[in-house]
């Protein structure tokens, strides 16, 4: 296992990043959190080994200044866990474009800020790892969260570029597809009001079915553990599944014909 000092974590003020930042504590890393909110973690916090920075991470001059500020602190930084997102829902035919781009910005084009933002201080370390919380939707799009899907779909692409970019730097970049996991995301989630009355009761069906799924899922604290291990993997891949069921759903839906496994799809959320 690789050995890390220092990591950023955006989103560690609530579920999968609030784990991540207990995780990263407890085996020493000192951390520091971006985040719009703070969360109490104030043991740690006034023994120096984490420092919480409020910051809206779609605000560029927002994002600017803390970068400012941690490269004052720090003259490198071995891990980045680009981890703050949320969902949307709803019909595509009655999604608006400021929904759209509200979705892939936090999730995604805010995503990719933060890495460039981080990047000096990435290459200081000797190996750096950037670790993406991407989703099982990236791979099995998701009926009536179309955009949520596609938003997570693009950061593993994003992922899969920035080891060809990054080869040089020996930083690795891993996007990890986590499945239900319960935490503030199903409260969070945007529900679009506007539907088409055709599609109003499938969309009701699916979304309840999917917010039942998250409730039960896996706890914050074991994917971020997992998070945390596949950082650590001396050669890591580039893309991972969490949990033995979904890392085994994932690798089915690659093998089967796509009518089948859309079919299951269907009967699960259409
Ligand atoms: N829960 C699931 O079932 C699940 C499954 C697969 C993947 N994921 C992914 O896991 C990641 C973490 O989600 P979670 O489940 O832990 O949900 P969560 O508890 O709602 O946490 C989301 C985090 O993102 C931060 N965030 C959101 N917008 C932000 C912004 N504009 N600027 C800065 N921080 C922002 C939030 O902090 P503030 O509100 O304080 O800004 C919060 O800390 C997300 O990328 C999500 O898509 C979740």
């Amino acid at each position: 296992m690789v050995l890390f000092t220092r990591a950023i974590v955006t989103g560690g003020s609530s579920g999968i990043g609030a784990g991540l930042v207990k995780v990263l504590l407890k085996a020493g890393v000192e951390v520091i959190s971006l985040s719009r909110t703070e969360t109490d973690f104030s043991a740690q916090e006034k023994a120096g080994n984490l420092w919480q920075i409020s910051c809206d991470i779609t605000n560029e001059e927002q994002l600017a200044a803390a970068f400012e500020k941690i490269s004052e602190k720090w003259d490198y930084c071995d891990l980045l866990f680009s981890n703050a997102g949320f969902g949307i829902s709803g019909t595509v035919v009655a999604t608006q474009k400021s929904q759209m781009i509200k979705q892939f910005d936090v999730n995604f084009f805010s995503a990719v800020s933060v890495i460039q933002s981080c990047l000096p201080l990435l290459r200081q370390a000797k190996d750096p790892r950037i670790v993406i919380t991407s989703s099982v939707a990236g791979e099995i799009s998701i009926p009536y969260q179309a955009f949520y899907s596609a938003s997570k779909a693009s950061l593993n692409m994003l992922a899969l570029a920035l080891n060809t970019e990054l080869a040089a730097d020996k930083i690795k970049t891993i996007a990890v597809m986590p499945g239900d996991c319960r935490t503030a995301f199903t409260d969070n989630r945007e529900k679009n009001s506007e539907t088409w009355a055709c599609y109003e009761k499938s969309e009701e069906r699916s979304i309840s079915k999917m917010e039942k799924d998250e409730r039960s899922g896996y706890a914050a604290e074991y994917v971020a553990g997992q998070l945390f291990h596949y950082a650590g993997k001396r050669h890591p891949k580039a893309l991972y599944g969490v949990g033995l069921s979904y890392r085994l759903l994932l690798a089915a839906y690659k093998i089967f014909p796509i009518r089948l496994t859309r079919w299951f799809v269907s009967k699960m959320y259409g």
